[in-house]
């Protein structure tokens, strides 16, 4: 008796330790043998570099973010990190010329950037003809500096209208979010070449509905579940119905996953690989099986259990945009209300946000999205570093491991570093410090940081 329960311990810990070791390897290279100037990108790479309304633009009062920043807890705090609010952000709406400027100064010669829905249907089913020609002009500035504009249609922020309609958490709303993203398409399609859907589906609803840390603010994994796969069905219709509009077979059209690894803290340790597995799945593994396979299902005892088909969804990609920063290291913790946390091994060097700088899991995100078998657009990577005294290493250490995977065959098209200037870091506030520009938020000045000289002269290269 007590041998077969020690076999079987000894059964479901090799599955779960080695059969999530063998699926994403957690990677470790030694550093000191690699040489960071051996870089090869093929001819036509695009350099780039992002941003997305909300964070950038200023007078975003209609959103469910600005809703958001107003609010308080019980506890009369506010949800975001020193009180901030958007406010003006970098006073883009206004400031935009000078800042298509800064990119010809960075030799970047592609931009992607996102509209506001708020702004553009400030009302259900009314659109603002005076913003549709505000955006119209900022895309012709784009083009004018010989940049090449890609449009995000939806990064995050909604109307408040649509938030009182349920937002994504209900089905039926995925329609007023399709006559949007048509009616955008049939503005710009003629003048933007590629399109992405909908940014990074999983950071959305786990931060929005399982730690509450976004709008609305709920904790609840079923939502979780349900709102996942709302996007992603919408996100297959928008597709479907933009390749039916003018311009639709011309352009490029795709999603912008986000990879986050969930490695176990320690390797050997039952639970921490335990939490590890189920992470990933709600966060990776399901959303890749659905857009490769279109079925899609997250079952978690007690907490989800979702399930959903789409024949159409491994047709629904022209490309597939991966949006990378790091892995985190997840390990229990003994509190009924957190039952996980995420830690930074004390032999790794911290960003300023709560994750490490991880080249190797850059590699690794890469190599895994490359199982679509579409072509790739690295949509953001970047670093918060306020000290700028990581930057410039980091930026070496990324693009080696962009190199890297695409000499082992990786369909990697171009590259876009998260962000263009310091912005407005959702709940992080002002305080992280993403920009290849130093912003003073005083003065609205910008000034390139010296780690960013490294993108720099990369690209010139
Ligand atoms: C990504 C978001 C982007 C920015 C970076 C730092 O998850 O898409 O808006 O906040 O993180």
């Amino acid at each position: 008796m007590t041998v077969a329960i020690i076999l079987i311990i000894l059964v479901v810990y090799a599955m779960v330790v080695l059969g999530f070791r063998i699926r994403d390897p957690e990677l470790h290279w030694n550093w000191r043998n690699i040489d960071l100037n051996d870089l090869t990108f093929p001819k036509n790479f695009v350099w780039g570099t992002a941003t997305a309304s909300h964070q950038i633009e200023g007078g975003c009062h209609n959103n469910n973010w600005y809703e958001w920043e107003q609010s308080k807890n019980e506890n009369e705090e506010s949800p975001i990190l020193k009180e901030a609010v958007s406010g003006e952000a970098c006073d883009h709406w206004n400031r935009y010329e000078a800042d298509i400027e800064l990119m010809k100064q960075l030799g970047v010669k592609s931009y992607r950037f996102s509209v506001e829905w708020s702004k553009i249907e400030p009302e259900n089913g009314q659109f603002d003809e005076a913003v549709l020609q505000h955006y119209s002009e900022i895309i012709n500035a784009i083009i004018g500096a010989g940049v090449e504009p890609v449009l995000t249609l939806y990064h995050f922020t909604h109307p408040i209208w649509f938030k009182e309609l349920g937002g994504f958490e209900k089905s039926e709303n995925i329609a007023i979010f399709q006559r949007f993203c048509e009616r955008v398409f049939n503005e710009f399609s003629g003048r933007v070449p590629r399109w992405c859907t909908i940014n990074e589906i999983e950071v959305e609803a786990t931060q929005s509905y399982f730690s509450g840390t976004w709008p609305p603010g709920k904790k609840d994994p079923a939502l979780v579940g349900e709102v996942i796969k709302n996007l992603l069905e919408a996100h297959v219709r928008v597709y479907q119905s933009l390749k039916k509009q003018p311009n639709g077979d011309k352009v490029q059209i795709g999603l912008v996953k986000n990879i986050f690894q969930f490695d176990p803290y320690r390797s050997w340790h039952l639970i921490d690989n335990i939490l590890g597995l189920v992470m990933d799945t709600v966060f990776n593994s399901a959303i890749l099986r659905f857009l490769k396979t279109g079925k899609f299902r997250i079952l978690i005892p007690g907490l989800i259990n979702v399930s959903h088909s789409n024949p159409k969804a491994p047709a629904s990609n022209d490309f597939i945009g991966l949006n990378y920063y790091s892995h985190f290291t997840i390990k229990p913790r003994l509190n009924p209300s957190e039952l996980f946390e995420f830690k930074i091994r004390s032999n790794e060097t911290p960003t300023d946000m709560e994750y490490s700088i991880y080249p190797e899991g850059f590699y690794r995100a890469i190599m895994r999205i490359n199982q679509l078998g579409l072509p790739i657009y690295i949509t953001e990577n970047g670093i918060a570093d306020k000290a700028d005294n990581r930057r410039g290493s980091f930026i070496r250490q990324y693009l080696y491991a962009l190199s890297r995977a695409i000499g082992d065959g990786a369909r990697v098209k171009g590259y876009y570093y998260w962000s263009l200037m310091d912005n407005f870091e959702w709940a992080e506030g002002y305080e992280m410090k993403f920009g290849l520009y130093e912003v003073d938020f005083e003065t609205q000045e910008r000034k390139l940081r010296k780690g960013s000289q490294v993108y720099q002269e990369i690209i010139s290269r």
